[in-house]
């Protein structure tokens, strides 16, 4: 299947609508996804990017339709991982001497994936390659999810391939924006980028800086997953603005697991608090071992405040309260408080460690820890709505 972007891009890539786990069982794909490759024909004729590997024999002979393999001059490689690099080793058996661009260290993450010594050629930020009517300017953006990114654009039909900057996991066979449902597009963007790129949210808004301040005119944005910008390519890039910058919306999301329901009352009676303050915010109460990791991460990053409890277990705290609070503390929180509840039984030590580790790792934690002996009374329950109160205040 080919979708032409214009008279010499075409989309040569694959969707896959069943998807709905990606990097292992990390990320939720509800809307499917697709892995984009782009075709540009010119005097010089290029690939951009490829396909995973499951799909490599489809990619292949999808692409042996539009192009003679042997035609093909560069392949550039904007990001090496296996999901855009996984087709390269069968299409390289076919046309081993065929040079693929990309940076110093996607040529390093690619021998060390593939074992191969292909031709690479090494490209720096501001590098032009000229493909005859016009040139392809390299940008580099290490960090702005991989430290091999890199992006690259079309000077005179203004397409900038974005590599995972700007995608998302949407599986739409009409593959633009104008073709797709708005809410879906923008919600799948937000937790793509609140999952993949938020991490790196300084080091992007860097970069988006230093893209505007080289005033390219850019038309059309073709990212490496999910849905082409091509009606307002604006858009996407007026979002992540929004996103880079310690952004937040009026909601707190409470995030737990509770052995014996006790943990859970609190969780429901600080909800209760927390809402009868303002009756606007948005109050979420997540059970964190009933939802999918990777929608609470996009909940934590849309809260201006996230509070996480667990029962205490032997030492510690339950596991799935515990992997979730290493994955919320690799997101370089900014500007978000985080508060600590939980029950215990005879050591309160677990649950006060908890708001330890969110201060480390970055959240203005708010000092009063609220723990339960045993399981809470209707006096202990207001408690809990009094602290949600002052939480919410804090
Ligand atoms: Fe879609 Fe980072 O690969």
């Amino acid at each position: 299947m080919k979708i032409e972007i214009n008279e010499k891009i075409s989309w040569v890539g694959k969707i896959d609508f069943e998807l709905r786990k990606f990097h292992g069982d990390q990320i939720a794909t509800e809307s499917g996804s697709s892995y984009n490759s782009y075709l540009i024909k010119d005097e010089k004729n290029i690939l951009v990017d490829l396909v995973y590997k499951p799909f490599a024999k489809e990619f292949i002979s999808n692409l042996q339709k539009e192009i003679e393999l042997s035609k093909i001059d560069f392949i550039i490689v904007n990001h090496s991982e296996p999901d855009h690099s996984g087709a390269l080793p069968d299409l390289m058996d076919l046309i081993p001497n065929t040079p693929i661009i990309c940076t110093a260290s996607g040529a390093k993450a690619i021998q060390g994936q593939y074992h191969k010594n292909w031709d690479f050629k090494i490209v720096k930020n501001g590098e032009k390659l000229n493909i005859g009517s016009q040139d392809i300017l390299f940008i580099e953006a290490p960090m702005m999810h991989w430290p091999d990114t890199m992006m690259c654009y079309l000077t005179k039909d203004g397409v900038l391939f974005s590599s995972d900057v700007f995608g998302q996991h949407f599986a739409n066979p009409a593959m633009f924006d104008d073709l797709s449902d708005k809410c879906n597009l923008i919600a799948e963007s937000e937790k793509y980028y609140a999952n993949i790129i938020s991490p790196f949210s300084k080091k992007t808004a860097k970069k988006l800086n230093e893209l505007k301040s080289m005033n390219l005119n850019i038309r059309t944005i073709c990212p490496a997953h999910g849905i082409i910008w091509r009606n307002n390519p604006n858009q996407i890039v007026d979002l992540y603005e929004k996103w880079v910058s310690s952004y937040q919306e009026n909601q707190i999301t409470i995030l737990y697991d509770s052995m014996y329901g006790n943990t859970k009352q609190i969780a429901e009676n600080i909800a209760i608090g927390i809402q009868s303050v303002d009756a606007n915010v948005v109050v979420k109460v997540l059970n964190v071992s009933k939802t999918d990791g990777s929608n609470i991460i996009t909940d934590v990053f849309k809260s201006k405040g996230i509070l996480v409890g667990s029962s205490a277990i032997n030492n510690g705290i339950l596991n799935s309260v515990a992997g979730l609070l290493q994955e919320i503390c690799n997101l370089a929180p900014e500007n978000k408080k985080a508060g600590t509840f939980g029950s215990f039984g005879w050591s309160a030590k677990p649950i006060e460690n908890i708001n330890e580790v969110l201060a480390k790792a970055g959240y203005n934690v708010f000092p009063e820890v609220f723990k339960v002996q045993w399981s809470p009374d209707e006096a202990v329950l207001k408690n809990a709505q009094e602290f949600g109160i002052n939480f919410f205040k804090f």
